[in-house]
């Protein structure tokens, strides 16, 4: 049965500082994933605050909008069934030092916050992330 999602990725700047964004994307496509679009651009810093709107009242946001608005990020429309479930599963734990093998973070993360890649957390964000960077 057919259950075909889009969801949202972004190799973030500490991955696309080390040349890492083809290997990545091959991860995907190994995996299965069709990169429907993807840009690479960067964005300021009021952008990366409201794409992280939801984290505003954790203690790491201020930290986290100037990471992800610090140098160029790639941002993907990924598609693949169940491509929310499957996404998170190849980018591993959000902390690289507790990713599974196999998985993005553990094969190229730094840190929690220089975690090489970003996933949407569910079908609804997804639509909503994927908006936000290629609604036209
Ligand atoms: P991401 O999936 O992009 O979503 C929010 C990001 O906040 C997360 O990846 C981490 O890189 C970053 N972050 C920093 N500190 C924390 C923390 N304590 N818990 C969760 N996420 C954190």
């Amino acid at each position: 049965m057919s259950n075909l999602e889009q969801t949202l990725s972004i190799i973030k700047p500490d991955a696309v500082e080390r040349n890492l964004d083809n290997e990545i994307k091959e991860m995907f496509k190994n995996k299965g994933f069709t990169i429907l679009k993807e840009k690479k651009i960067q964005i300021e810093k009021s952008e990366a605050e409201r794409f992280y709107k939801v984290h505003e009242t954790k203690p790491f946001y201020d930290d986290l909008c100037t990471y992800l608005s610090s140098g160029p990020i790639v941002v993907m429309i990924l598609e693949k069934n169940s491509a929310v479930l499957e996404n998170r599963a190849l980018m591993g734990s959000t902390n690289p030092t507790e990713a599974e093998e196999g998985t993005i973070r553990k094969k190229y993360g730094i840190s929690i916050d220089k975690n090489s890649v970003h996933g949407s957390d569910s079908i609804e964000n997804a639509k909503i992330e994927i908006d936000f960077f290629f609604k036209d």
